[in-house]
């Protein structure tokens, strides 16, 4: 138990730099952060990237990784030079992505289905790049078994890690991750694993990790999005000390007392004034803000009730006082 590790998938549209320090000033439990993907890497200097997004200065996170999204080696090389020359150790090739158009044009897990373009690109990479390189995918893009001849082919290389999402493409983020293909495919992987995929409370984390030992690596999604205490509570069981406590279903706000209400509704705060901040004053942020209550909800115990609240809102003051009333008002 002494010895997982946790990490926070990228979230486009969600967990941007300012998310990602305010999330780590509030809540424990997270080892490792990336950031959403970058696409379009055109040329030679960091003032391409969105240098908040990535530049050191700007982000509070220790183990930060950024990730692209590319099938051109040589974009993909441009990025590990400029992440380099920043600071950074690891890059993170996002072979999962399975929106259709990024996927229809073999981008993102739209790549599973062509062993010979995931070689010839891996060939490309590896050639020339000196820093450590990952790789996040899903099982295929039509068919769960597109990854088998692709592990082949990532076997051949020196990845850092392997992080899988046990789901197709097809499926976008529907149906359940498939933790038993994901079993299978363990012996047959050589670059340290990270299952990625459904993980939403101490329970479904303990029954997976079961049924994946012996991996030890593990990427919380959207279960930590709508439980920000989640990586704290499965980080108790390290205390724990190997024993497997008897977990039920979390974790609605209103069963939490020791100031769990309280941290969120600052998290919540400080993660608005931050955007704010950022966007100098533009209500541009509610969309950010919105995207994260469509997971923060299930905090709470009618979370449909929260939602209608909070999407219809277009005003920046109307969101302020909407939150103050779900924090102190008659809602909770
Ligand atoms: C809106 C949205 C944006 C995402 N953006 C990225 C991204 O930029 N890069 C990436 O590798 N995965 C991205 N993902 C996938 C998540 O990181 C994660 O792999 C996925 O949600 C499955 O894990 P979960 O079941 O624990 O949520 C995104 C998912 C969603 C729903």
């Amino acid at each position: 138990m002494n010895t997982f590790k946790l990490s926070l998938g990228p979230f486009q549209g969600i967990t941007d730099a300012p998310f990602r320090n305010v999330f780590k000033k509030h809540f424990g439990g997270i080892d490792k952060f990336y950031t959403p993907f970058f696409t379009g890497i055109q040329k030679d200097h960091a003032k391409n990237l969105q240098v908040e997004e990535i530049d050191p200065a700007c982000n509070d996170v220790e183990h930060l990784t950024p990730q692209i999204l590319s099938t051109d080696a040589t974009e993909i090389l441009r990025f590990a030079t400029q992440c380099k020359e920043l600071g950074y150790q690891e890059i993170n090739l996002n072979m999962g992505c399975p929106f259709p158009r990024v996927a229809n044009k073999k981008r993102g897990c739209g790549l599973l289905p062509y062993p010979e373009k995931v070689e010839a690109l891996l060939n490309g990479v590896f050639e020339h790049i000196d820093l450590k390189f990952s790789i996040k995918c899903r099982l295929g893009y039509f068919e769960p078994d597109e990854i088998v001849p692709i592990i082949d082919i990532f076997n051949q290389y020196p990845l850092s890690e392997l992080i899988i999402h046990p789901r197709i493409g097809k499926q976008l983020y529907k149906g359940e991750a498939d933790v038993k293909r994901f079993a299978e495919l363990i012996p047959l992987v050589k670059a340290p694993l990270v299952y990625n995929g459904d993980i939403v409370s101490v329970e479904s984390f303990l029954r997976i990790r079961k049924e994946v030992q012996p991996v030890g690596e593990f990427m919380l999604g959207r279960g930590l999005l709508a439980n920000p205490f989640l990586a704290e509570e499965i980080g108790e069981l390290r205390v724990a000390a190997g024993e497997l406590r008897e977990v039920g279903e979390l974790s609605k706000l209103s069963e939490f007392g020791g100031g769990r209400k309280e941290r969120l509704h600052e998290y919540v705060v400080d993660l608005y004034e931050d955007r704010l901040r950022h966007a100098g004053g533009s209500p541009k942020v509610l969309g950010r803000m919105k995207e994260l209550w469509s997971y923060l909800m299930y905090s709470f115990d009618d979370p449909q009730v929260i939602w209608r609240k909070i999407k219809k809102i277009n005003a920046l003051k109307e969101y302020e006082e909407t939150v103050e009333n779900l924090f102190h008002g008659e809602l909770l």
